[in-house]
């Protein structure tokens, strides 16, 4: 069939029933995802647990398959936690992370009962511990560290280096200072150690390097203070296929080298093997995801044909953002062959707006679906309404069946938190 499918769709067919840009994502892929994290990690490895980061993607939809799945939350502001509850999310497998959580937000945390929180510095460990005593409870917590370690991804998304901004340094016994005030609090229970080195890591060295600093912090911790840590949280980062070259790594070949390192540093080092947690997003819900676009003008300015999109950088930043790489096919004209190169362009007023450059394609033509790969994570959880842009319809499809799980903004939804004062309207 010279026509893409989604599952047992027709991605052309969505295109004429909901438009484009329309985000189109997988069920079955994710779910997919879910249960290669269940096999081959959570009952692989007894002690562990997974939870998918939703800043990823999280409509509201998301909450209920990741349940069913029976994979935790990860969330990182007040909106995250806010859809988590209100979808009924089990709030104890919530974990929330972030580097400078409100007191709104934390006071949402706490009366929420949200299971971890994932402390990044001092100030927020005292209003933390504020928070629980004024609402007479308990908050369970792990202390997210800077590894100080390299990771080979794009410098905007990489996140363990010694100067990052997250996490608590472990230079000059700072930790130490703050792990004691915790551990003197009635109101926090330290549970253990969390770091995230950065993101889209296709190499399993920065993962394993970091290991080894928590390892041997955690044994500190146990020398010096005579204190068991119960958990250690790897974070996410894991790295997807983008382009048809790149690798595809199985969620083993992440886990198998850390779980190894930690089986063997703890039984060497007579110590506990902690809970062990997991933090994937785009690894989750990345590949899931298909961008549907109609093709529009085209035209050639010196060497570079361009072939306009009704979309760019507003539905998709991460090009313009991290120099993204995507491939895509024209849906419509699946098995023809690649006749020259193009550059897609999106239609927005930058010009580093162009989703790809130089890709191989049949025949361009105005009215074609173009369809780009791999777009679940940070795509629509990072549109934004540029050039008052409207944000795309999400639809979620499961083997022969498609529905609307976000709807598309429209041009009144833009206006909607817009408020003219009085003495204007008056002129
Ligand atoms: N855990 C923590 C604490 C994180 O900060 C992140 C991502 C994750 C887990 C999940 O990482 P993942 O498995 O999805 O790589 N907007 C960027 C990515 C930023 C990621 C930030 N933190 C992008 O589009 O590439």
């Amino acid at each position: 069939m010279n026509t893409l499918m989604i599952e047992k769709v027709k991605a052309i067919d969505l295109a004429q029933k909901y438009g484009t840009p329309l985000y189109v994502i997988s069920e079955t892929q994710i779910r997919r995802k879910c249960q290669e994290i269940h096999r081959d990690f959570l009952k692989k490895y007894p002690h562990t647990k997974a939870v998918y980061a939703s800043k990823a993607f999280l409509p509201s939809a998301m909450c209920y398959i990741l349940k069913e799945e029976e994979i935790g939350l990860d969330v990182v502001s007040g909106g995250e936690i806010y859809t988590a509850f209100k979808n009924n999310f089990p709030m104890d497998h919530v974990e929330f992370n972030g580097n400078n959580k409100t007191l709104e937000e934390i006071e949402l945390a706490v009366k929420t009962g949200v299971g971890r929180i994932i402390v990044d510095n001092l100030q927020e460990l005292k209003t933390l511990e504020k928070v629980c005593q004024s609402h007479n409870t308990t908050a369970n917590i792990l202390f997210r560290i800077v590894p100080d370690v390299e990771s080979d991804t794009h410098d905007y998304i990489s996140t363990g280096h010694k100067t990052s901004k997250f996490g608590i340094s472990l230079e000059n016994n700072y930790f130490f200072e703050v792990l004691k005030e915790a551990l003197a609090s009635p109101h926090l229970i330290f549970k253990g150690i969390h770091f995230h080195i950065g993101s889209q890591l296709l190499i399993i060295d920065s993962h394993v390097n970091a290991t080894k600093k928590a390892l041997s912090l955690i044994e500190d911790i146990y020398l010096k203070l005579n204190t068991e840590v119960e958990e250690l949280n790897i974070g996410g980062g894991f790295g997807i296929q983008y382009l048809p070259n790149d690798p595809v790594h199985a969620i083993s070949y992440f886990l198998n080298p850390c779980m190894t390192l930690i089986d063997d540093f703890c039984r060497e080092h007579h110590l506990k093997r902690p809970k062990i947690i997991i933090e994937p997003g785009r690894w989750i819900i990345g590949e899931a995801g298909t961008t549907l676009y109609t093709i529009g003008s085209i035209k050639e300015n010196g060497q570079v044909t361009y072939a306009s999109i009704d979309g760019g950088m507003t539905d998709n930043i991460r090009p313009s953002l991290y120099q993204a790489k995507y491939h895509a096919v024209i849906a419509n004209k699946l098995n023809e062959s690649p006749l020259k190169e193009v550059t897609i362009s999106g239609k927005f007023c930058e010009s580093s707006d162009l989703l790809i450059k130089n890709i191989k394609l049949p025949l361009v033509e105005t009215g074609d679906i173009l369809a780009v790969m791999s777009t679940g994570a940070y795509n629509y959880s990072m549109a934004n309404n540029y050039n008052k842009q409207p944000i795309p319809a999400v639809v979620l499809v499961h083997d022969n069946v498609h529905e609307l799980i976000v709807k598309r903004q429209t041009y009144e939804d833009l206006l909607m938190q817009d408020i003219i004062p009085k003495r204007l309207e008056q002129v």
